[in-house]
């Protein structure tokens, strides 16, 4: 995936096991011992924290009902639709997600700042990019310490298909939102023979002084690329970046969101 100098990631094993990232959605029964558990967790903990705020709460989620929940969420459907579906052998998404050995929700959490401080003013959009960046750099820290480890995982975002029953199977208070699950395990392929998954090229995401525009060639040549990819990992679906972009947000981005933001105290104003 990238044009770093084979010398200078061989020197050093951090970049390497950053570079090989991929998510791995299928893993081994084998369970996660409690001291690389520890490890990651605490790797997570390590992160930098805006205001030294350190807005975030890890669940670990360990009850098989409760996977069972969050597949269901995952996969859009409500208990009823989702006890139907499986009733007629239909093939289930996300199937990752009941099988992994570890299942961790991570959420935004300032639930600890309005115990200290009652006047908080939780309620800015500002406050939600704190936590939310907070939330993310613990769990990138998290998957990163995990594949140095041999381990392998996957974010899931598709949580929020239902963030509400999210909030509720976890029994989130107000300042709590969950906000993006990640299974962690021990790969059952071999990723690291898998192609990775391009991203835009560097001369796209890193510009000087000022923001530059990307431009219809440089976004042609990565929608062929991704084509190219596509078509290598043997793929039914060679579809090009833009059609993934179209997908994603050309209609409503769960607007349900907002409301339930709303609701536990946030994004007011
Ligand atoms: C916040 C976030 C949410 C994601 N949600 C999901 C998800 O719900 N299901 C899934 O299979 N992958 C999910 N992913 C993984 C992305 O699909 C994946 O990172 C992306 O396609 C790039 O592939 P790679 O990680 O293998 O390089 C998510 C990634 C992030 C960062």
């Amino acid at each position: 995936m990238t044009d770093v100098s084979e010398n200078i990631k061989r020197m050093n094993s951090t970049l390497e096991a950053m570079l090989s990232h991929r998510s791995v959605r299928s893993f081994t029964e084998e369970p996660i011992s409690p001291e690389m558990l520890e490890a990651v967790l605490e790797a997570g903990r390590a992160a930098s924290t805006s205001n030294y705020m350190q807005s975030v709460s890890i669940i670990r989620i360990t009850d098989p009902q409760q996977r069972i929940k969050f597949h269901q969420i995952s996969n859009g459907m409500s208990e009823e639709e989702y006890n139907k579906a499986k009733s007629e052998g239909k093939k289930l998404a996300h199937q990752y997600i009941l099988e992994c050995p570890e299942y961790l929700v991570f959420c935004m959490d300032n639930y600890r700042h309005q115990l200290v401080e009652p006047e908080a003013q939780l309620d800015w959009m500002e406050v939600v990019l704190i936590s939310a960046v907070d939330a993310g750099l613990y769990a990138q820290n998290v998957l990163a310490a995990a594949e140095s480890l041999g381990l392998g995982g996957v974010y899931i975002g598709s949580m929020r298909n239902d963030i509400e029953r999210a909030g509720e199977v976890i029994k989130a208070p107000k300042h709590v939102v969950p906000l993006f699950g990640m299974c962690l395990g021990h790969p059952s392929d071999s990723p690291v023979n898998a192609t990775q998954k391009p991203r835009f090229p560097l001369s796209m995401l890193v510009s000087e002084n000022e923001y530059k525009p990307a431009t219809q060639q440089q976004i042609d040549a990565f929608n062929e690329t991704v084509k190219s990819y596509y078509e290598q990992r043997g793929s039914d679906n060679h579809q090009a970046w833009e059609a993934q972009v179209t997908k994603t947000f050309a209609t409503a981005v769960r607007p349900q969101v907002m409301p339930y933001l709303n609701k536990q105290g946030y994004a007011k104003r």
